[in-house]
């Protein structure tokens, strides 16, 4: 088989390594792909985001699958681009992909199947939302409504930092058009965890469980990240826990999805706020996480070209799918800068005979050879062990070796599971 991965990104390199060890892959391609990519099949020199260059490379080339890595592209309508020239790709189409692209649209899904949430009202009048603001308890959480790269969401502690934030939103516009419209909603305490679940939009399967690491520094400290490091499964997700999970968020989602008239299949990916309260959904994405996907798919027993056939195909009922046991651990080295601002240029030592586990993220390999920083998070070294302290000794290894300029990491991925008590303590 020959596939194309759309995309650039750690994730987009985790599942081109899960593909490429599967002897039915004849061939694959990454648009536009990375330095860790280009060792695994070709780059073809196409933005994520040219949708119209896509289709007239994927008419030409007629690759037997696509699979889409990234929100933009979904949100797009890349799929449904594909599926009119007669090309079958994992992800779904625009109408599915509006759970990420609107939390708007979500959070009336949501209020319709009943599933548990955050409580929020929407406004589109600067006037009307600060009203409201000042009727608030605090902290209070300030949402832009359409897409902005995991940064359109601010936590007020005052109603001064309120204030701030829809000056920002609706006034600068500093999120663009996403902030036409803001949804102010009630702060949930807890610790998050990533549920992806992969429906063909009747049945699923569920990935491990994971938790991401969002704060650029230790402690979830500093400004939101796309996802500093990550671990699965998430022991503090117990059986009952999941349980209640497929129950009250899983199942009655792909059933209002259906209802709607939504043919949704690919990752539905729940981000959870697990509260005193029960498990709730802080926002749905319509893809597989980053860096939640360097840690999931080595842990796939079932070979990953199974799983997204059999999604594309509608057939996951009749999918035997099996997870391996053991955890996975993987550490972001970011650029200098990052998230605000990061430096780029800087050349990357250490690479050669690293493990196939050190996925590439902002990596550009120059004419001469060298691999260069090219983006915000670099790197995703990850570790795959007997337990998650096994997973975490060896991402750290493999973390220490990767030196360039500025290089920042968390020392501390892993720690909020490794320091929960025993299960049955
Ligand atoms: P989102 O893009 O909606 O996932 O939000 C990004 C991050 O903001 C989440 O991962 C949480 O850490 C935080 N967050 C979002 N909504 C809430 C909420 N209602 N209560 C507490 N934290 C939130
Ligand atoms: N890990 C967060 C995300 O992929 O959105």
């Amino acid at each position: 088989m020959t596939l194309l991965i759309v995309g650039s990104g750690g994730r987009e390199h985790a599942i081109g390594w899960a593909l490429s060890q599967d002897r039915r892959v004849k061939q694959l391609w990454f648009a536009p792909g990375n330095a860790g990519t280009a060792a695994l099949g070709e780059n073809v020199p196409l933005p994520a985001t040219d949708r119209a260059g896509l289709v007239a490379w994927c008419q030409r080339q007629r690759p037997d699958l696509v699979v889409v890595g990234p929100e933009a592209p979904l949100c797009a309508g890349l799929v449904d681009d594909l599926a009119a020239v007669g090309v079958p790709a994992f992800g779904p189409g625009k109408a599915g992909a509006r759970l990420e692209a609107s939390k708007i649209f979500t959070k009336e899904l949501l209020r319709k199947a009943g599933v548990p949430t955050a409580d929020s009202e929407r406004f589109t009048d600067r006037a009307a939302a600060r009203a409201y603001c000042a009727a608030q308890h605090y902290p209070l959480v300030i949402k832009a409504d359409g897409l902005a790269a995991g940064k359109g969401v601010i936590i007020a502690q005052s109603l001064a930092e309120a204030d701030a934030a829809l000056e920002q939103i609706m006034a600068q516009k500093v999120f663009g058009a996403a902030g036409d419209s803001v949804l102010i909603e009630e702060f949930l305490p807890g610790q998050e965890a990533s549920i992806h679940a992969v429906t063909d939009g009747a049945d699923y399967v569920l990935l491990p469980t994971a938790q991401d690491h969002k704060r650029i520094r230790d402690n979830d400290e500093g400004p939101n990240t796309g996802g500093m490091g990550a671990y699965a499964p998430a022991p503090i997700v117990s059986d009952e826990l999941l349980a209640t999970i497929e129950q009250t968020i899983i199942r009655p989602v792909i059933g209002a999805l259906r209802d709607a008239g939504i043919d949704y299949r690919g990752v539905l990916y729940a981000g959870l706020m697990l509260t005193p309260q029960g498990p709730k959904v802080l926002e749905f994405n319509c893809r597989f996480g980053d860096p939640e996907t360097e840690v999931l798919l080595p842990l796939l027993a079932t070979p990953l070209l199974d799983l997204l056939l059999a999604t594309v195909e509608r057939r996951i009922g009749r999918l035997r799918f099996e997870l391996k046991t053991g955890s996975a651990l993987t550490v972001v080295l970011a650029a200098p800068g990052y998230p605000e601002k990061p430096v780029t240029g800087q050349v990357i030592h250490g690479l050669p005979g690293a493990s196939p586990l050190l996925f590439h993220a902002g990596t550009t390999r120059g004419a001469d050879g060298t691999v260069t920083v090219s983006g915000g998070r670099v790197l995703a070294a990850t570790g795959v062990g007997p337990d998650l302290r096994a997973a975490r000794r060896q991402a750290y290894k493999i973390a220490a070796d990767i030196r360039f300029d500025g290089r920042q990491y968390r020392l501390d991925i892993g720690k909020k599971a490794l320091d929960l008590p025993a299960r049955g303590a």
